[in-house]
């Protein structure tokens, strides 16, 4: 079974993302989408958002299972026997941050990184430019899918009332 792990925050998930995520699937057996559940960074959406949104715009793709972690990467990919992680690389400034950290994770584990280049009509997305685009009344309808645009309007109307 070739089982790779696709990491992220995905607070929320993008186009982007979802580009990386059902490239991967077509290249491996089974791809599990790990939503990092980060104490030290409170994030716009709680993990079970997160997931929720994810596993709904994943759900065409029956290779993929989506699940949250904490602790260690590496740690995840050896409990759910993954031996990959892929990571997708916008531009060339992603590069430098994501080599060290696949320097890290081969260092501590063996796990290996594959880097797949982001389609380039998806170059420009990030969830951070998302959430500050919705935030002041833009349109994001080419950085997220409706399910997850939908939400984002939700959560800022919360937001913004309580
Ligand atoms: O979407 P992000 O925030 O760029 O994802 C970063 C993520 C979750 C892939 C990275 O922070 C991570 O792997 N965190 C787990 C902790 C870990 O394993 N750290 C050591 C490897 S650098």
């Amino acid at each position: 079974m070739r089982r790779a792990v696709c990491p992220g925050s995905f607070d929320p998930v993008t186009r982007g993302h979802l580009d990386i995520i059902g490239r991967s699937a077509k290249l491996f057996d089974e791809v599990i989408v790990a939503v990092l559940m980060n104490q030290a960074k409170q994030g716009l959406f709680d993990i079970d958002e997160r997931l929720e949104m994810l596993r709904h715009t994943t759900k065409e793709l029956p290779n993929v299972r989506v699940e949250s972690f904490q602790g260690l990467l590496v740690d995840f990919c050896r409990d759910q026997g993954a031996q990959i992680v892929i990571k997708g690389l916008r531009v060339a400034s992603d590069f430098d941050y994501e080599l060290q950290m696949a320097q890290t994770n081969i260092r501590l584990s063996g796990v290996e990184t594959l880097f797949m280049p982001t389609n380039p009509i998806y170059s420009f997305i990030a969830s951070s430019l998302t959430k500050e685009v919705a935030k002041w009344g833009g349109d994001v309808s080419t950085y997220v899918p409706e399910f997850v645009e939908r939400r984002l309007a939700e959560k800022l109307r919360a937001a913004r009332s309580g």
